[in-house]
């Protein structure tokens, strides 16, 4: 898979995301469907989108003992999603299982990211809730080469930080950014952002958009100036 744009599907449920869907005519962008919306629809919502033709980032960052993450992984698996993740911090056992999993009898599997650190805890949350006492960016690389080393295809990280897990862990170790906005337009809650250019400069493989096209008021305008920006 080459450098694209994957649009956050952050709705509340299954009618507003093919409303949205419904907008754009030909063109099958790379979806992400997380949490709120998997949870909510459940299974059904990821074979409906596959069944329009589109790839899907099933976000649903796993994190429990081996063998849980390994059937789950299988379960995903099954449900032929493109990209898929967890949490680095399971440790190696548990990414290890985790590929084995989603791993299909023909030995074809979903690519398999890791979050290294959420980008909503902060240094004061490492050293006093999780006693890890080096500083964030070492640990962030320090859990994307547990990644690599356990097999796995890359990471979830800021795209200011794209370049340094390319240094660290090498070029072809997937760098899927968030935290992307156009240069003209609202930056919400997100803190440390860049523009999809700027993304495409630092080497991030994939960005991961969400309301500046969701709430965009020309939401395939939205997506095509993205990728416009990004993939040129
Ligand atoms: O609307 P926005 O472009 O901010 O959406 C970004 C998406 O990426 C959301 O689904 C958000 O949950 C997700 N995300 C993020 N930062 C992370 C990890 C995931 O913004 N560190």
């Amino acid at each position: 898979m080459g450098k694209d744009v994957i649009v956050a599907c952050d709705f509340a449920g299954a009618d507003q995301v093919f409303s949205f869907l419904d907008l754009f005519e030909g063109a099958k962008p790379f979806l992400k469907i997380g949490m709120e919306l998997y949870y909510a629809e459940g299974p059904s919502i990821v074979r409906e989108i596959k069944r329009r033709g589109h790839k899907i980032f099933l976000d649903l960052k796993l994190h429990d003992i081996p063998n849980t993450v390994k059937k789950s992984m299988a379960v995903l698996s099954r449900l032929d999603v493109d990209l898929c993740n967890l949490h680095a911090a399971g440790t190696t056992p548990m990414m290890e299982a985790a590929l084995e999993g989603l791993t299909r009898p023909d030995g074809s599997r979903p690519l398999l990211i890791a979050v290294t650190q959420l980008t909503s805890t902060d240094q004061a949350h490492l050293e006093e809730d999780l006693l890890i006492h080096q500083p964030m960016e070492q640990v962030v690389m320090h859990y994307a080469s547990k990644a690599k080393e356990a097999g796995l295809d890359g990471v979830v990280c800021s795209p200011l930080e794209a370049a340094e897990v390319h240094a660290c862990c090498g070029s072809d170790f997937l760098t899927v950014t968030p935290g992307v906005r156009f240069a003209d337009g609202e930056i919400g809650d997100q803190k440390r952002v860049m523009t999809p250019a700027q993304a495409k400069l630092v080497g991030s493989d994939y960005i991961v958009v969400g309301r500046p096209i969701t709430a965009a008021a020309d939401p395939v305008a939205a997506y095509e100036r993205c990728v416009r920006e990004f993939v040129g």
